[in-house]
């Protein structure tokens, strides 16, 4: 049975004038991988924060396991945080990082070894006990920092950002890795990163921030596929956006033309944007194109090109491509009717996922 760890209630908070955080509300499953995202300075470590205990929220309520924890302190919440910069002692060996908190909590010596060796074990770092962390490479301090958060064995794991220091090849590597750890160790992991693509490839759960507020939370194919408006559709994957009015159910205008598509459920000729990745465009001859396009540019990315054009309107679409374009031709777009991503302006996400149940039967 699906059982909720962390409820956020209507939780605000601010910092003198600026209200960081707006309502925010959310509910956390046990033993899933969640992911906030958002560009900097939306809330995401403030929501960290607030759950490890570590700053007051000025409003709403928070929930632990059926119990509100608004004001119980941070060493009493089974939370452990990894933060960004992973915030190890320099000066102290690996076991004497990952022992620090049992140390405190006076457990024996011989169970604090094996807790240690376990945790070392988990995180693929056996056997390094009496190494310097001056003497690690990023990603095994990364690792450090896990196993010192994981020996504690709290019910759920904050992350902030913790790979953004590595390089591409081993955050890549370490982001299988975390996510493994997570589904060996059934523990709840709540993950902060700005990255799009991290998020996607990790998260069972995202939760897509912009200034404060939640603006959209489902699942990586949810979130990608469905996108709520543009500021999701532009900041999660590429995306062409353009202007159009949606005629009917399944029939909406753009670029001057209309287009058979699979969204409905509002308003007669209401003014709505359209999106359309970039993968669900191909290039055909301009006779054979729902639109007419001209071609810019090209950027070889190695596993397709990508290709620039305009319309006549000077929208501009990128079209992913497994072969090369010619520069200054007239071309076609071909798409799917369920290419076609219709979104409304300011609809709030619980009419969003009303509107996409009762239609998309
Ligand atoms: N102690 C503080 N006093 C005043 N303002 C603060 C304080 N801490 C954070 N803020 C502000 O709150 C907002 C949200 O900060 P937060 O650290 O949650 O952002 P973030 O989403 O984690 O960003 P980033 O991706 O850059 O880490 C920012 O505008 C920040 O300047
Ligand atoms: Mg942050």
């Amino acid at each position: 049975m699906k059982k909720n760890i962390i409820t956020f209630e209507n939780v605000v908070k601010q910092y003198e004038d600026e209200k960081v955080l707006k309502n925010v509300s959310f509910e956390i499953e046990q033993g899933k991988f969640y992911t906030l995202l958002g560009p900097s300075g939306c809330g995401k470590t403030t929501i960290l924060r607030i759950l490890a205990g570590f700053v007051d929220a000025t409003e709403g309520d928070i929930y632990f396991d059926g119990q509100r924890i608004n004001d119980i302190p941070a060493n009493k919440r089974q939370v452990n945080t990894v933060f960004q910069d992973y915030a190890l002692f320099p000066h102290m060996n690996v076991f004497d990082n990952v022992a620090f908190g049992l140390k405190i909590k006076k457990m024996p010596k011989k169970e604090i070894e094996k807790k240690v060796k376990e945790a070392l074990r988990m995180v693929q770092l056996p056997g390094y006990e009496v190494r310097e962390i001056s003497e690690m490479s990023g990603g095994q301090r990364q690792r450090v920092a896990i196993a010192r958060a994981i020996v504690n064995e709290p019910k759920v794991l904050l992350l902030d950002e913790p790979l953004s220091a590595l390089d591409l090849k081993l955050r890549t590597d370490m982001q299988y890795e975390l996510r493994e750890l997570q589904q060996r160790l059934g523990i709840t992991f709540i993950f902060v990163t700005h990255d799009q693509e991290e998020a996607l490839a990790m998260s069972d759960e995202i939760f897509v921030m912009n200034k404060g507020h939640i603006v959209q939370s489902g699942t990586p194919v949810d979130i990608y596929d469905e996108p709520i408006n543009h500021f999701v559709a532009d900041f999660v994957g590429e995306s062409n956006i353009v202007n159009g009015t949606m005629i009917e159910d399944n029939l909406v205008e753009f670029v001057g033309k209309r287009f058979e598509c699979v969204d409905g459920g509002m308003r007669q000729a209401e003014p709505v944007e359209i999106m359309l990745r970039p993968e669900d465009l191909t290039i055909t001859t301009a006779d054979k194109g729902k639109l007419v396009v001209t071609v810019d540019t090209q950027l070889f990315r190695g596993v397709h090109y990508e290709i620039i054009c305009h319309d006549e309107d000077h929208n501009e679409w990128m079209v992913h491509s497994t072969r090369k374009a010619t520069e200054g031709a007239k071309v076609g777009l071909f798409f799917e009717p369920e290419d076609i991503h219709v979104m409304r302006f300011n609809e709030s996400e619980e009419d969003f996922d009303a509107r996409l149940e009762s239609y998309e039967e």
